[in-house]
């Protein structure tokens, strides 16, 4: 096991590179099953959650390899197994994207279910409405889902759930369409812009889709897909969690490739603690010379704030002037991390979907148990301000998503390192 061990009190400042989009990798890396020929994808982060779509990806017969470039090749060489195991989905959750390219290009797909997860239940009812909307049949056969088709037809579907639209769900069902006959409209599609990132992919393959970063997506199916190449955008969660990190310093970064224009609303927020944003020649840089006001954020779909940066966004609010509020709308379960914030001084309080940040002075070095990813980047961000040293555990959380952080943060001034026990 690995923890990373933090002291906390440098100003961060200098360039941090921002890696590819895991978001946009995963699903655009499952896409490649539709594929005929060669997929090359450039910019491709790497993480653990990569390597695990690589080896459920050679398990369903699609070869994959890193050229010396670290461009990303792959091809499918083998269509006969159509089943994405318990072991590997209940690893990573994004393992779900198989599913609507292995029915639509081989008519059959046997995919485990995804149980609960530390942000909480999340069900899988949208992707297998939208699949089953375009003529899949689908049962639960030992906590796998089986579905099959002898034909996929193009249809309206609508994919609004509870708390909005789906990201993956949109991503399997515009996946599916793709080689169904006819036309399929999405209503209420997710508009992320890794959904958008997976459409240019997929229309760079021969694909006919408009209106992707829209709620409603228009999908022409066409008889096959053919190889291409495609850079995958910037992680706008990486470079949100580098932004909070600058806040949180007082430092001044550059964080180069970071695109503003997909994160507006964070932006907003950020500002409006007092945080200096500005667009530069290679990206974005942040920097803060001044005390750090209360605000209130709700996390939305997007353009809303991301639920993937409202732990990190805790960790800063924890040490404004003043008192913030901060409402879960994706996923109301998703506050591990405030148990572990007050371990270091925090004063967090939850009620229902909703936390109160009472500003404090400072925060204290603790060890603290990382829960799930995003829970463990907040924890990074409180240790790099925090008086004396914290440990935060499970450092196996944070490789999911972060390419080399500690190595990053270091580059730029931050006391951080990984210790194996
Ligand atoms: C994706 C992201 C994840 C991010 C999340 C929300 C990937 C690989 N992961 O996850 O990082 O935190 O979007 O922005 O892109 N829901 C249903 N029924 C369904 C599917 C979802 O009710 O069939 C609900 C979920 O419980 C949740 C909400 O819809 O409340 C949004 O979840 P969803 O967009 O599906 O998240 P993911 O696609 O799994």
């Amino acid at each position: 096991m690995e923890f990373f061990e933090i002291v906390g009190g440098n100003r961060l400042k200098g360039p941090i590179e921002i890696g590819g989009a895991k978001n946009s990798a995963l699903p655009i890396m499952a896409a490649s099953i539709l594929v005929e020929g060669e997929t090359i994808l450039r910019n491709v982060p790497d993480l653990a959650d990569v390597r695990q779509m690589q080896t459920l990806l050679s398990k369903l017969g699609v070869k994959t390899f890193r050229d010396d470039s670290g461009a990303m090749h792959l091809r499918v060489e083998d269509e006969m197994n159509t089943h994405a195991e318990y072991e590997l989905v209940s690893k990573m959750r994004a393992s779900v994207c198989v599913m609507g390219p292995l029915v639509a290009k081989r008519r059959r797909a046997q995919v485990s279910m995804p149980g609960g997860c530390a942000i909480g239940d999340r069900p899988i009812d949208l992707h297998l409405r939208g699949l089953e909307a375009l003529g899949v049949e689908w049962e639960l056969v030992n906590g796998d889902v089986v579905q099959r088709a002898k034909k996929l037809t193009g249809t309206d579907i609508f994919l609004g759930g509870p708390f909005g639209s789906s990201v993956t769900a949109t991503a399997n069902v515009m996946m599916a369409a793709t080689l169904a006959q006819g036309r399929t409209v999405i209503e209420s599609a997710a508009c992320e812009p890794e959904l958008t990132d997976l459409a240019n992919f997929l229309n760079a393959c021969g694909a006919q889709i408009t209106g992707h970063g829209t709620p409603q997506i228009v999908i022409e199916g066409v008889a096959k897909l053919h190889g291409c190449e495609h850079r995958v955008i910037a992680d706008r969660i990486e470079a949100g969690t580098f932004m909070i990190a600058a806040a949180i310093t007082n430092g001044d970064l550059e964080l180069q490739g970071a695109r503003i224009e997909h994160m507006h609303a964070v932006v907003d927020r950020l500002r409006r603690v007092g945080v200096l944003i500005e667009r530069a020649e290679k990206g974005v840089t942040v920097s803060t010379s001044r005390r750090l006001e209360p605000v209130q954020v709700t996390t939305q779909p997007y353009p809303g704030f991301p639920t993937d940066l409202q732990a990190q966004m805790m960790a800063l609010l924890s040490l404004a002037d003043g008192n913030s509020m901060i409402t879960e709308k994706i996923f109301p379960d998703r506050f591990l991390h405030v148990g572990e914030l007050n371990r270091m001084g925090a004063l967090l309080r939850k009620e229902g979907p909703t936390v109160i940040i009472e500003g404090v002075k400072r925060l204290i070095g603790a060890p603290v148990m990382a829960s799930d990813l995003r829970a463990s980047a907040a924890l990074i961000i409180a240790g790099l301000v925090a008086k004396g040293t914290t440990r935060v555990h499970r450092a196996y959380h944070i490789d999911r998503g972060y390419e080399r952080i500690e190595e990053k943060l270091a580059k730029v001034g931050a006391n951080i390192r990984r210790v194996s026990e």
